[in-house]
């Protein structure tokens, strides 16, 4: 697991974190955080590098959006959804899990 400080997230400013050994992507929405695969399932770009609107994170390369809450994809042209990661807030720290959601 990878701890850090809330504060330092930024909305709209997806970031790319390290949880043993998995690229993870972190990304705040209100009083919420939300952790992804950082690779897009379309094909090899950082989600990281793009930009999150409320749930939605969009990838830079091709215009892939995905919901943050299930990695369910939102528009084309990804079409297998993201793994979610779970993570636990206490004030400001943020405690990232590399279990998927979805293992
Ligand atoms: S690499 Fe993300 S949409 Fe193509």
């Amino acid at each position: 697991m990878t701890v850090l400080a809330f504060d330092l997230l930024v909305e709209g400013k997806p970031l790319a974190v390290e949880v043993d050994g998995k690229k993870l992507c972190i990304a705040k929405v209100g009083e919420e955080v939300f952790a992804v695969d950082n690779i897009c399932t379309h094909s090899d770009a950082e989600l990281s590098d793009g930009e999150t609107n409320g749930y939605k994170i969009e990838c830079w390369l091709h215009g892939a959006e995905f919901d943050l809450r299930t990695g369910a994809v939102l528009t084309a042209p990804a079409t297998i959804p993201l793994k979610t990661y779970k993570v636990t807030r206490e004030g400001n720290s943020v405690t990232i899990s590399h279990n998927s959601n979805q293992e």
